[in-house]
């Protein structure tokens, strides 16, 4: 196994910097692009693993796809000119990927069967299995729990109306989708509303939509057409960065071309609550809002994050953890029981992670209670093949006081390709 260690950095974060594309747009760039008819290019496409496993499972769907340069051609099919793929698609490490493709496929007029890396077998799909099911799909969990690999054999669909139990965008996009090819109105309404970019590229790509407060609507069946979709940078792999420049004095970070959905941007509000110095310059946008983010360092303070703050940020919990390990006074971060059933247990692994660090922490059901420290100590980590714990470890040794060792740290190249290089070049090392 390959391990790295990542040493406390010697002065502040400088410099200007862009992250790779969006993760979560791009995944839905390419599954909309597959499904519409005509030819979808999208700019900027940077994408990590679960972004290929996407573009793999639509290239398994007969969707031919050119990559050139950062330029991504789609020769969208139509949902009628997919074809049955001829093996198993895997989702690999993808949560995004497996429950949106199901929905597409569940009204599909073929069988197909999804399976994933050991981490996804695990997670749950009841979520999508069974309000699809009210639509008239037909989904089997193979090991019988809910969870994958899942058996999908296409049927027709009729729209339905769904209140999740739990905010999750990939819930409501999975029935989005599932409402395009259906008959009659879908209607999703969510507890907290999570991020919207499936509404936003549904528009892009032709389809009418309702939305309001909590509730989105869409009538089917309809088709989509081909769009040209420019790619921001991922908010989620920005945020590494920005934590890290908050913490760190002397720092004076500028970060050009990230996306600043406000479905997206809660730790923005989180660290601004606690005392930290960004300033948010708007960019010219297309279907979503874009901007650079300017960070200096600012001593932080302790805060509560919980309810819709904790959904505009669920993404950010590890490195939301770090920045309150170095706060002064006890931060306090409720409702993130969904952190549990991440690609990793993300409340239990960072609890550990931060006890490893010297740092008081109490773990509740619903998230972690965490008592700044002067500084953090050295430590060795295991991040279960969990992108954003490998990250938020290597943010942890470079503004702690010791270093820190981190296990197969190429885990992180699942959303954020060459995430230490960027991290080191900023650090000036
Ligand atoms: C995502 C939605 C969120 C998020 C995940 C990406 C998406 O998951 O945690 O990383 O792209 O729709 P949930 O829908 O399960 O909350």
């Amino acid at each position: 196994m390959t391990r790295l260690a990542v040493t406390p950095a010697g002065r502040g974060l400088r410099g200007r910097l862009t992250v790779p594309s969006d993760k979560s747009i791009a995944h839905r760039a390419l599954l909309l692009g597959a499904i519409a008819e005509g030819t979808t290019t999208v700019r900027g496409f940077q994408g990590g693993r679960d972004n290929r496993a996407t573009m793999a499972a639509c290239r398994a769907l007969g969707v031919a796809i050119e990559e050139r340069a950062e330029t991504l051609t789609i020769a969208g099919r139509g949902f009628d000119g997919l074809r049955a793929p001829r093996a198993d698609i895997d989702c690999e490490n993808s949560g995004t990927t497996m429950r949106l493709l199901t929905g597409i496929l569940a009204g599909c007029p073929f069988a197909s069967r999804l399976v994933g890396d050991a981490s996804l077998l695990r997670r749950p799909m009841r979520r999508v299995i069974e309000p699809l099911a009210r639509m008239g799909a037909s989904i089997t969990s193979e090991p019988g729990d809910g969870r994958a690999p899942l058996r999908i054999e296409g049927r027709e669909l009729l729209g339905a109306t769904h209140a999740l139990a739990v905010a999750s965008a990939q819930v409501k996009s999975a029935l989005l989708l599932a409402g395009l090819q259906a008959a009659g109105a879908t209607r999703v309404r969510e507890p907290t509303r999570s991020r919207d970019h499936t509404e936003r590229l549904l528009r892009a790509f032709g389809a009418a939509l309702r939305s309001e407060d909590l509730w989105v609507e869409i009538d089917g069946p309809q088709r989509l057409r081909g769009a040209t979709i420019a790619l921001p940078g991922d908010f989620s792999s920005a945020a590494f960065l920005v934590v890290a420049a908050a913490i760190l004095p002397g720092s004076e970070l500028r970060l050009a071309g990230v996306g600043i959905n406000p479905t997206r941007t809660g730790l923005l509000d989180v660290l601004t609550a606690m005392g930290a110095a960004i300033e948010v310059v708007p960019e010219a946008g297309g279907a979503e809002p874009v901007g650079t983010l300017i960070v200096r360092h600012r001593r932080l303070h302790a805060t509560r994050v919980a309810g819709d703050l904790l959904v505009r940020s669920i993404d950010e919990f590890p490195i939301l953890c770090i920045a309150a390990a170095c706060a002064e006074g006890t931060t306090e971060i409720r409702d993130a029981a969904e952190l549990r059933i991440k690609e990793s247990d993300r409340v239990a692994v960072m609890a550990e992670m931060l006890r490893d660090l010297g740092v008081a922490v109490e773990e509740l059901p619903d998230g972690l209670v965490i008592t700044g420290a002067p500084s953090l100590g050295g430590a060795r980590i295991d991040p279960r093949g969990d992108h954003r714990i490998a990250m938020a470890g290597a943010v942890a040794g470079l503004v702690g006081a010791a270093p820190v060792v981190i296990d197969d740290p190429d885990c992180a190249e699942v959303s954020f390709p060459g995430f230490y290089a960027t991290l080191a070049r900023a650090a000036g090392v």
